[in-house]
């Protein structure tokens, strides 16, 4: 059932009945410093007082591009959009533009936002049938979608026109699947012996699985870092950085940029707080967060194993990717073999028991999760276990945690 939730803090949210609930969602992902954290809340309400809305410069925007140039190891300029999706379109276009080619390369399993040209039956299928109802089939028609981990494959489809490859750099869409080793850079090479663009979509691994995102704890920058979730803490704030020739085509107008809430001044300047939080203790934040998933992958995994609801849970710091699947999951094609409605049913049966994880298997822990949020969810899958085992897992009120 449908749950309303009136208020958060930290780890924790709280419904219209009262009952509290530790969130490994994280509003989809943005909230890596947790729910209201202080120094994000005071620049909001600072912000606002000043000024909602300019549609006009600010300096926000100029310290914001600094500051992610300064951590973003791809990012010579920048530019602002509002979500993943419009980020991913802008991208899109500079490469054609800078390019002067048509097509994209996109990978199996990995998510670039809800527009028709990137929402493929690939999300989660293995064919080209659209994602949703309502799609122009037509909009597909200068994509092309490969596996990935498959060099050869991506070898194949390169040609004169192809403009971009766009890629999650750790699939956490598809499954927190990595890289094989040498495949980024190898891929990365192919594609610039091309003269084609290599985009990395960071929106999920941006500031979570390190300050730099994927491309700094892998060593591998592409040209064009498509960033959005945790850069607005939870603010719709997205952006899109590369290199200074690339952006060039935004620059001097010939890309079209546009967006009413481009660059508002209160989203940018909790982009700010939240990378200013980062920068001022990266040590500790990554390596709490890196204990955080790594604790919550072996509670869920050791509170399910042997029951016919056994979860296998993959992870990088700070996120993790749950599968109902007796077997481990390596690849994509093992993705595809998992129970989405069992994962489903435990993930009803845990909200039941006061933890609110997402139905698709995306786990998000942030720096506000504590050991002791973990034993909880310990205790909670070890309950909700025996809940599905006894049929109970439809409840109004959760039994732990209120
Ligand atoms: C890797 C990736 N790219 C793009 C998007 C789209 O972002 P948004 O939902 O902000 O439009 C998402 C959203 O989940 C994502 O995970």
């Amino acid at each position: 059932m449908p749950i309303a939730f009136t208020h958060a803090n930290g780890a924790a949210m709280w419904d219209v009945d009262g009952n509290q609930y530790i969130d490994y969602s994280l509003a989809y992902g943005p909230l890596i410093l947790g729910h209201n954290p202080r120094r994000v809340v005071d620049a909001i309400e600072a912000q606002v007082r000043r000024g909602i809305s300019f549609g006009a410069n600010h300096p926000l925007e100029a310290q914001l591009a600094e500051a992610i140039c300064r951590v973003v190891p791809s990012a010579e300029q920048c530019i602002f959009s509002n979500t993943g999706t419009e980020a991913v379109q802008v991208a899109l276009r500079i490469a054609r533009a800078a390019t002067g080619r048509t097509k994209i390369v996109k990978f199996l399993g990995h998510y670039h936002g809800w527009a028709d040209n990137v929402n493929l039956g690939s999300y989660g299928e293995t064919d080209r049938t659209p994602g949703s109802a309502g799609q122009d089939p037509g909009a597909m028609a200068a994509t092309i979608v490969v596996g990935w981990n498959d060099i050869d494959a991506l070898r194949e489809v390169l040609d004169d026109d192809t403009a971009a490859v766009i890629m999650e750099p750790v699939n956490v869409d598809g499954g927190c699947l990595h890289a094989s080793d040498g495949y980024l850079e190898e891929a990365a090479g192919l594609v610039r012996a091309n003269g084609t663009v290599l985009i990395f979509d960071e929106v999920i691994t941006g500031f979570r699985i390190s300050l730099g995102g994927a491309q700094a704890k892998y060593a591998c920058t592409p040209d064009l870092t498509v960033l959005g979730k945790a850069l607005g803490g939870g603010l719709p704030i997205s952006a899109v950085v590369g290199r200074t020739d690339l952006m060039a085509v935004v620059a001097d107008g010939r890309v079209t940029h546009a967006g009413t809430h481009n660059g508002n001044p209160v989203t940018t300047a909790a982009a700010l707080a939240v990378i200013s939080e980062l920068e001022a203790a990266t040590t500790e934040i990554y390596a709490h967060l890196d204990v955080m998933s790594t604790l919550l992958a072996e509670a869920l995994q050791a509170a399910t194993s042997g029951s016919d609801h056994a979860l296998n849970v993959r992870r990088d710091t700070g996120v993790g990717h749950g599968f109902q699947s007796p077997s481990p999951i390596l690849e994509y094609g093992d993705t595809l073999c998992a129970s989405s409605e069992r994962y489903g049913a435990f993930t009803a049966a845990m909200l039941a028991e006061g933890v609110h994880l997402m139905p698709k298997g995306i786990l998000y822990v942030s720096v506000a999760h504590t050991e002791g949020d973990i034993t909880r969810t310990y205790e909670a899958a070890r309950r909700a276990i025996r809940r599905l085992h006894d049929g109970r897992q439809h409840s109004s009120s959760p039994a732990a945690g209120s």
